[in-house]
C-alpha cells in the first residue's frame, strides 16, 4: 500500500477557469479559418500543447498552410488568451482550491503543477498562488505533450516522490490519459461521460469531500 505524499494538478480548467479562454481563442482562428469547431472538439484540445492543438483544429477542417503560417496563427491565438489572462485576479481561482490546497500542505503534502502551458507562470503569478507549489512543470519545462506521462513524472521527483505516492488532478482527456500512462492515481475534473480513464470524477475541486479523499487514498 503506498502512503500518499504528493498532489499533482492540472492549472487550466482545474485550479482556473482557462479552459474556457483556450477555447475562445481558438473559436476566433477557426471562425478566421472557416473550420467549423465546437465545445465537443475542443475537448481534444484540452491539455495537449499549443502546437498540438491546432493541428488538430487544422486537421477538423482539413486545411493546410505552410509552417510559417501556423507560427504565425498560434502567435495570434497566444495573444488573444494572454490579454484574457492579464485581467485574472485571487478571486478567479476556482473555488474550493485555495482550502483544499493548504488542508493537504497542512498534512505535509507535496504541491505540484503540472500544466502543458507556457503560460502557466503568469497565470499563478495574477493569482497569487505560485508560492503554494513546491515544484512547478509546465510547457517550458517538458519535451512531451500529454497523453505522455512526462509532465507528472518529472513533477514527482522534482518533489522526491514516486508515481504510486501521486495524485493527479485533471479537467482533460489527454491528461487522464497521461497519469494513467505513468502510474498514478487520477482525479477527473468535470463529467464522468468525457473523463471515464480517471478512477474517480467530481465535477470540481470545491467538492470533494476531504473525509471521502482521504478515505480514497487511504485504501491505495
Ligand atoms: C493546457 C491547455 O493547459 O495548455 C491546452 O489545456 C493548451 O488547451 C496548453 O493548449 C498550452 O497552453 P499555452 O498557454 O502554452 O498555449
Ligand atoms: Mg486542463
Amino acid at each position: 500500500m503506498a502512503k500518499i505524499d504528493t498532489l499533482i494538478f492540472d492549472l487550466d480548467g482545474v485550479i482556473v477557469d482557462t479552459a474556457v479562454f483556450h477555447y475562445q481563442a481558438w473559436k476566433k482562428i477557426a471562425d478566421q479559418l472557416g473550420i467549423p469547431f465546437t465545445l465537443i472538439d475542443n475537448e481534444r484540445l484540452k491539455g495537449v500543447s499549443r502546437v498540438v492543438s491546432f493541428d488538430i483544429l487544422l486537421s477538423l477542417g482539413d486545411v493546410k498552410m505552410t509552417e510559417a503560417d501556423k507560427v504565425s496563427y498560434r502567435e495570434q491565438k497566444n495573444d488573444w488568451f494572454v490579454e484574457l489572462i492579464t485581467q485574472m485576479k485571487p478571486e478567479d481561482t476556482l473555488p474550493g482550491v485555495r482550502e483544499f490546497i493548504s488542508a493537504n500542505k497542512a498534512l505535509g503534502r507535496k504541491i505540484v503543477l503540472g500544466s502543458a502551458s507556457k503560460n502557466a507562470l503568469m497565470v499563478l503569478g495574477n493569482i497569487q498562488l505560485k508560492d503554494a507549489f513546491d515544484a512547478i512543470m509546465d510547457g517550458n519545462t517538458i519535451s512531451v505533450a500529454k497523453p505522455d506521462p512526462e509532465v507528472f513524472l518529472k513533477g514527482a521527483s522534482a518533489v522526491n516522490s514516486d508515481a504510486e505516492s501521486c495524485v493527479v488532478f485533471e479537467d482533460a482527456v489527454a491528461g487522464v490519459q497521461a497519469a494513467k500512462n505513468g502510474g498514478m492515481y487520477c482525479i477527473g475534473i468535470g463529467e464522468p461521460d468525457v473523463l471515464g480513464e480517471a478512477d474517480w470524477v467530481v465535477p470540481d475541486i470545491g467538492s470533494i469531500d476531504l473525509n471521502e479523499f482521504e478515505s480514497k487514498i487511504s485504501s491505495l
